[in-house]
């Protein structure tokens, strides 16, 4: 379904089906979490609704008061006066203790499903494939963790009572004015005709506000992590000025649809102020000719215009809490969206297990295309021997990085198969792909901690001579040694920083540590200057030695230490051979490698 897919939470103009399949998701994701808490949500709602019928009681008994206790008191007896008295100090007391102990049990409750929410948001984006977080990127995913959750987190943080607990007050006010006296009710019922208009017209109106509110809000955010993540080359390219003017637009339509909103409060609000006042008065009204002609009690007509008045008091409440149930829930939506999506690769059912893979790769007819894109892969097959070196190379975007994420299964093909070792990589289960296939991409990611723990990602446990002599082996122990805290050193405080290829050598001390079957290098050693690659070739010939790799090659020194090479060209290998038998023949290959050669003199 479309929905599930990439831009829908920026649209604003869903249709009707749409958006109640939007609808059901997010309320699918509701059930699932209100679900563990049932028992606790039934008492909660319970104490909710005691307290509430008690606080409503109030006027009902200040009538009983003026009615029937004060004409007793005044002919001296005092004690229906204590009755009422004692009665309503009782009543104001449970009602206290009551919306103390449902205040404590929501808030505990909702502080359970936020943290359930924020957890799934984690782990689940975090198994997503590489092919979601391609597709939706890095801003939209913090949105989603940061201000959509904070929504959620606002309304349940008291919202939600109020919205609930005025509601239900609204109802018991008006039912227990139905009792007393059905003249007065019938005047409140009168009013609602025009709170039922106003009140809806701004509903459809904050609706549609705060959509595009949220968006805009989404839009800043992605802008603004975008900027800050590209920040290098927003300098280089002194984007500055630009990027003001395109923030500033932004900001200038949160700045609109935000004032637009105020704007509707400010029409709302007055609104239910007088339609309240109006009622009290005709409540006033009507009722007083009755006490006048003797048909209603003074202590009845206070106690409905105390019903009257009283009932509007959560309105208000109500519309402002209105807007974060409003946001929250729109949160919830795109949330949900996000927890719907599958992996694109999953997992098989029952996967075969792969405990020593010798690292034979086969393509078998694989054809490659991005979701609905063009074919970016043409029909073709491969086998790599256990143990072989091949370097990959061909133009830019002829489809190496595409061949690579096939082998370590960041995608799975569109028709045909990969395998290892004669199993489909669709077979094998993730943890056992992930220990035989590894792959180092040209970023070199380096996470917070210590350059040890950095290197420890390829085989957790591994002790610190281990890791040692896997940055020996690459050739990265010299320059660790001389950090400041050598290995222990903090690769994100000041002192730690480390270059680009110094990254590349962690990573590959890494992955030597991993000690996968099948290791794939993309333009991994394309940062590293030229002594510093000289180093990492003779550290990249014992990282590859007894494992099959696929080196995506830009230098001609690392496709030397190939036994094979591949030629690309718009998603077809053009070229097959040894790196000496193509350089001596007249095709691409030979016609790079002269290229190279010339420039290295
Ligand atoms: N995530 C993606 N979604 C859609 N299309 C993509 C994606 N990644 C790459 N492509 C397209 O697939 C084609 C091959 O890209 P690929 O990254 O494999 O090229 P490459 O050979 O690695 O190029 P380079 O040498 O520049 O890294 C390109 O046309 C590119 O636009
Ligand atoms: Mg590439």
């Amino acid at each position: 379904m479309s929905l599930y897919g990439t831009n829908d939470e920026e649209r604003t103009d869903l249709t009707k089906e749409e958006s109640r399949f939007v609808r059901a998701r997010s309320r699918r994701l509701l059930g699932s979490l209100l679900n563990p808490l049932k028992a606790r949500l039934v008492l909660a709602v319970f104490l909710g609704i005691v307290s509430t019928a008690i606080r409503v009681a109030g006027p009902a008994l200040i009538a009983l008061g003026i009615d029937w206790a004060l004409p007793r008191a005044v002919l001296g007896q005092y004690d229906y006066l204590w009755v009422v008295v004692i009665a309503y100090l009782s009543a104001a007391v449970a009602t206290s203790l009551l919306t103390y102990y449902f205040l404590m049990l929501s808030a505990r409750l909702a502080q359970t499903m936020l943290f359930d929410l924020r957890n799934r948001m984690f782990v689940h984006t975090q198994k997503l494939s590489v092919e979601f977080h391609e597709r939706y990127t890095a801003g939209r995913v913090i949105a989603r963790q940061t201000s959509d959750l904070e929504s959620i987190a606002e309304l349940l943080a008291g919202g939600l009572n109020e919205l609930v607990i005025g509601g239900l007050f609204m109802i018991l006010t008006a039912a227990a004015l139905l009792l007393l006296d059905p003249i007065s009710f019938l005047v409140l019922l009168g009013a609602l005709i025009p709170l039922a208009i106003l009140t809806r017209w701004f509903q459809i109106k904050t609706n549609r506000g705060y959509r595009k509110q949220r968006v805009a809000s989404a839009r800043l955010i992605q802008y603004f992590v975008e900027t800050m993540t590209g920040i290098r080359a927003v300098k280089a390219f002194r984007k500055e000025k630009q990027n003001e003017k395109h923030f500033g637009g932004l900001v200038e339509d949160y700045r609109k649809h935000n004032a637009h909103l105020i704007q509707l409060f400010g029409i709302y609000d007055p609104g239910l102020i007088m339609i309240g006042n109006l009622t009290v008065a005709a409540v006033l009204l009507v009722g007083g000719f009755r006490v006048l002609d003797g048909s209603l009690g003074i202590g009845v007509l206070t106690a409905a215009i105390l019903y009257a008045k009283r009932f509007f008091d959560p309105m208000e409440e109500i519309a402002i809490f209105y807007n974060s149930y409003q946001s929250a829930s729109s949160a919830l939506e795109k949330i949900s969206g996000v927890l719907e999506e599958e992996p694109s690769v999953p997992e098989a059912e029952n996967p075969t297990s792969v405990s020593q893979a010798q690292g034979n790769v086969r393509f078998d007819g694989v054809e490659f295309k991005y979701q609905s894109g063009p074919v970016v892969l043409k029909k073709f097959d491969l086998e790599i021997p256990a143990g072989q070196t091949i370097a990959l190379v061909g133009t830019t975007g002829a489809g190496k990085s595409t061949l690579a994420k096939l082998i370590s299964r960041f995608y799975d093909p569109s028709s045909g198969s990969v395998s290892l070792d004669g199993i489909d990589l669709r077979d094998i289960s993730n943890t056992d792909l992930r220990r035989e296939v590894v792959m180092v991409t040209q970023e070199a990611y380096l996470f917070s901690g210590t350059v040890a723990e950095n290197i420890q990602l390829g085989r957790p446990g591994a002790s610190m001579e281990d890791v040692v002599a896997a940055a020996k082996a690459v050739g990265a122990h010299e320059f660790i040694s001389a950090l400041p805290e050598g290995y222990d050193t903090d690769v994100n405080k000041r002192g730690g920083r480390v270059s680009a290829g110094q990254r590349q050598l962690i990573s590959f001390a890494r992955s030597f540590l991993a000690n996968p079957a099948v290791l794939i290098l993309d333009e991994a050693t394309s940062s590293l200057d030229i002594p510093s690659e000289r180093m990492v070739q003779r550290g990249l010939k014992t990282l590859l030695a007894g494992r099959t790799a696929v080196i995506i090659a830009h230098r001609l020194s690392t496709v030397a230490i190939a036994d094979r090479v591949l030629v690309m060209e718009h998603g077809e290998i053009i070229e097959d051979g040894s790196p000496l038998r193509l350089a001596e023949g007249d095709g691409k290959f030979a016609r790079l490698y002269r290229a190279w050669r010339d420039s290295l003199v």
